[in-house]
């Protein structure tokens, strides 16, 4: 279907953002690039144009599955098709910067995967690129935007619980060891940090920001292939609060958060994997659980707020903002430090 421009007299008009169908590319063909379109494909005002690949036949075969009517073999080629608003990148960790930088130099909107790059120098290079460029961008941490944390942001905004003095997250899971496998790859950046780890730092960073942390205490075990497996992390923070974060790729932990308060505390449940229960424990009273169902496979509400900040010209979404992705790649950074752990593109 053809793109409808506004006119600019028309009011939030802004040239290049369509009012029709808003018209996605998607940037690789794995894992969370088919679920994430299988929701794509679902949603009425969205049109997915164009799918590249490294190889004609996974662009081929992903483009049939979802009915996609132009296939790449060639990222670049995605990035440069004219007929495309937003691009949705999907690659490993050490590509998410190329990938960026070249389709938002063509001009793209683009929503990038976690971890956002392999480090804050590559997270500030494309942010401001896209700043330079008007351009949107924004870190796919598909957690922001569920509706049951939604709810958890609401009982925090109330002060159900008081004063938060803890956060407590941990997401660890087991992916059978493999040397040659993206997670367990330094080539790819792999490791449970940027891999996992981003969604306790993240979920931390929502609650309590990253601005005024006093201490960072942290351990790694670093794994045969030179990634991190096991990491124990802590954050103190000026206001007495603090955070006790894990993330590991050896064993699975059930994935509870919980955010503990002087007045209270908030249970997560299942959190970092499709969350949709949350308990409010006030000190006193009865404890109340909500189960606020997501939608589909979860994908549609991260793709709800790229869409209502398309349609509303603003250039970065308020729910996962690029300062707050900045933050959350340096406060990595400072954490890969205190393990000696470099990737090896950092070593050029
Ligand atoms: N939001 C979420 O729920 C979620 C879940 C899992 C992962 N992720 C993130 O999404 C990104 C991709 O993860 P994934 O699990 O989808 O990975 P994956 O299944 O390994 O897919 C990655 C894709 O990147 C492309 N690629 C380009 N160069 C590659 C290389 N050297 N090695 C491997 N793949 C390469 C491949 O697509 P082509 O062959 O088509 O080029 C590959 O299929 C990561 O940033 C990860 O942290 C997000």
């Amino acid at each position: 279907m053809a793109l409808t421009v506004l006119p600019d007299i028309l009011e939030g008009a802004h040239k290049g953002i369509p009012v029709d169908k808003i018209r996605w590319g998607i940037l690789a063909t794995g894992n969370v690039a088919y679920n994430f379109t299988k929701a794509l494909v679902a949603i009425p005002e969205a049109e997915v144009v164009a799918v590249a690949s490294r190889r004609q036949e996974t662009a081929d075969a992903f483009a049939d599955e979802f009915g996609i009517p132009k296939r790449y073999a060639a990222y670049e080629a995605l990035a440069l098709d004219p007929d495309i608003d937003i691009v949705y990148i999907a690659t490993p960790h050490n590509l998410h910067h190329d990938n960026m930088l070249m389709c938002l130099q063509a001009g793209k909107h683009v929503l990038c995967e976690k971890s956002f790059t392999l480090n804050a120098r590559q997270a500030e290079a494309c942010i401001q690129l896209a700043r330079e460029k008007r351009l949107f961008l924004m870190e796919a941490m598909w957690m922001r935007f569920f509706p049951a944390i939604a709810q958890v942001n609401a009982w925090l905004d109330d002060e159900k619980i008081g004063d938060i003095k803890l956060v407590q997250a941990d997401f660890c899971i087991k992916i059978p060891f493999d040397a040659k496998h993206r997670v367990y790859n330094p080539a790819t950046a792999g490791g449970a940090l940027l891999d996992l780890g981003i969604y306790p730092i993240s979920l931390t960073s929502m609650i309590l920001g990253l601005e005024n942390i006093q201490s960072v205490q942290s351990f790694a075990h670093i794994g045969p292939t030179g990634v991190d497996v096991l990491d124990s992390i802590i954050l103190a923070y000026d206001s007495g609060a603090s955070a006790m974060l894990s993330c590991g790729l050896q064993a699975y932990k059930p994935r509870e958060a919980f955010i503990i308060g002087t007045a209270g505390y908030i249970k997560i449940h299942n959190i970092f994997f499709r969350p949709d229960t949350i308990t409010l424990h006030p000190h006193g009273e009865e404890p109340q659980t909500l189960h606020l169902p997501f939608e589909g496979n979860g994908y549609v509400h991260e793709i709800r707020e790229v869409h209502d900040c398309l349609r509303s010209d603003q250039l970065e979404s308020q729910l996962m903002p690029l300062d707050e992705t900045l933050a959350i790649m340096r406060l990595m950074d400072a954490l890969r430090a205190q393990w000696g752990l470099v990737y090896p593109e950092e070593h050029t």
